[in-house]
């Protein structure tokens, strides 16, 4: 049996439509699943969308809509985005969905019954935009201290979770599991957070109808934030705990932004606990886009779209920049040149290049028949070494969410291979037919090299190893073999690569 990997990404509020923010969550998790599965494991990759609470039912208002017709709608252009993005998704949750209520209502009804949910009274001051209470403390300047907009004061009867009694017990499973969240940076926030004191949260509203009731009292919808966060269990099928639920929770990696992070180690953790139910193994919170050096918002106008980036640079360019520009994890800031820089020189001048001309030069000498290599040299030896060290980096790698390092990595050994091929010269080996043996093994070097370096990168740019394995007349990378030094037969038939990136002219 293969072992399971489940990992999320947040569910997108369907007021708002898909921008690069959200593509980058998306594409980290697209990659990470598209790697595991490479390397064996049986894996579940659930994303999905958030439906529910004031600020879709508010939305729905304005565009003339009912909240469920506004969904519909925005729904399909984020799953309309993942086909493009190449997204292999295993699933995708709507929280108006029947599966989805069931298990709300189950898990609230659960707490509920065991007394860590009661009914209270509620004043504080709320801000909309960010569905969250602060107290007067918290306010900054009398704005919300997330994202500075008014908040209004309301007073209303609630349910309440006694986040309070877990504060003990999230702070011993956070320092007992150094993993638990990350980054290091994130996870002291948290820890900081947790010892100043956990109130009492409050897990349901009578102001908006647009959600969940409450069960036994449908005055009451659940806060969205509960809801919301149960779709990583539901999607699994929960209540029931057989099926997917029993094969993939707790799950492996959820990757968020920095913004909800407290959602996610914090309520959620407690949530679960309450329920008695294992908690997630970690959570990542990457770092947040700017654009061109500015805070990416409708009022500036600066939105990245990336359907129309798709357009002008092709998915794998997008997918490479996200993850190679910045590290998992650090802020970042998206502009066109650095985006044309990225793909003129890593992906048409290193890795397209170096494909075109090793295919090239097989075809020129050998018909593009490939040899089997005879006895190494030192150089050979060398390049061989890099590409199984490069193997084993990207492994660490990639468990550690280094993205843009592995792919660092990766480019290392593409580099390596563009000096191979000037310091062997095949084009002087060529000239004397009794080098002929020396020219079959430095070309199957060569070869072998960017096999390896085409399977790795079939996780980051899915079409583009496609296209390079066929030239190399290889089959597609759907498993760890494929991974080892030798893969090539003799007899393969090479086929000289198209440009697998046209340079980009500003
Ligand atoms: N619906 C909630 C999540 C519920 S998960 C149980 C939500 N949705 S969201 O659509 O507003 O945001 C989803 C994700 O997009 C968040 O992880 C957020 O960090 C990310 N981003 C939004 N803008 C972003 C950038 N400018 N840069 C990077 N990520 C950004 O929150």
């Amino acid at each position: 049996m293969k072992p399971t990997f489940y990992l999320t990404t947040p569910i997108y509020y369907v007021n708002d439509v898909p921008h690069i923010g959200h593509a980058y969550t998306t594409v980290a998790a697209d990659v990470l699943a598209r790697y595991k599965r490479l390397m064996g494991y049986d894996v579940y990759f659930l994303t999905g969308s958030d439906e529910h609470g004031q600020k879709v039912e508010k939305a729905a208002t304005t565009a003339g809509e009912t909240p469920l017709e506004l969904a519909d709608r925005v729904v399909k252009r984020f799953q309309a985005l993942w086909d493009r993005l190449g997204i292999s998704r295993n699933d995708f949750i709507r929280t108006t969905q029947e599966r989805h209520k069931r298990g709300v209502s189950q898990i609230f009804k659960d707490i509920l019954d065991s007394g860590d949910i009661y009914l209270g009274e509620y004043e504080d001051w709320y801000c909309t935009p960010c569905e969250t209470f602060w107290t007067e403390t918290q306010l900054i300047d009398g704005r919300c201290p997330d994202c500075n907009r008014p908040v209004e004061k309301l007073k209303e009867e609630s349910y309440f979770f006694r986040m309070s009694k877990y504060q003990e017990q999230l702070l011993a499973h956070i320092e007992a599991n150094p993993d638990f969240i990350q980054p290091k940076s994130k996870r002291n926030e948290i820890i900081s957070f947790v010892k100043e004191g956990l109130r009492d949260l409050s897990v349901s509203r009578t102001t908006f109808s647009w959600g969940i009731p409450v069960p036994g009292n449908d005055r009451h919808i659940i806060y969205v934030w509960f809801d919301a966060l149960t779709n990583y269990i539901t999607a699994l099928g929960f209540p029931d705990k057989t099926g997917n639920y029993g094969r993939y929770w707790p799950v492996d990696v959820q990757l968020i932004g920095k913004d909800i992070l407290r959602f996610h180690a914090v309520y959620w953790p407690t949530f679960l606990m309450a329920a008695g139910l294992p908690l997630p193994k970690k959570v990542f919170a990457h770092g947040w886009w700017t654009v061109e050096g500015q805070k990416m918002s409708k009022s500036l106008q600066n939105v990245v779209e990336p359907n129309m980036l798709i357009d002008k640079y092709g998915v794998d360019a997008v997918r490479y920049f996200l993850l190679r520009e910045v590290p998992f994890g650090l802020d970042g800031d998206f502009s066109h040149s650095a985006l044309i820089n990225r793909i003129n020189s890593d992906l048409a001048n290193d890795v397209g290049n170096l494909l075109s001309r090793s295919t090239a030069m097989a075809v020129k000498y050998f018909d593009g028949v490939l040899h089997s290599p005879s006895s190494l040299t030192e150089i050979d030896i060398a390049l061989k070494q890099r590409t199984e060290e490069m193997v084993t980096t990207v492994e660490k790698l990639m468990d550690e969410l280094a993205f843009s390092k592995t792919l660092q990595a990766i480019w290392e050994v593409i580099s390596a291979g563009n000096k191979y091929i000037d310091d062997t010269a095949p084009w002087t080996l060529a000239k004397d037919p009794a080098n002929n043996e020396r020219l079959a093994t430095v070309m199957y070097c060569l070869l072998e090299s960017q096999r390896i370096v085409h399977c790795l990168l079939s996780s980051f740019l899915p079409s583009t190893a496609q296209k390079a394995l066929a030239s190399l007349g290889s089959s597609d990378a759907v498993s760890k073999d494929v991974l080892a030094w030798g893969g090539l037969q003799a007899g393969t038939k090479i086929i000289k690569a198209e440009a697998l990136f046209p340079r980009i002219e500003e």
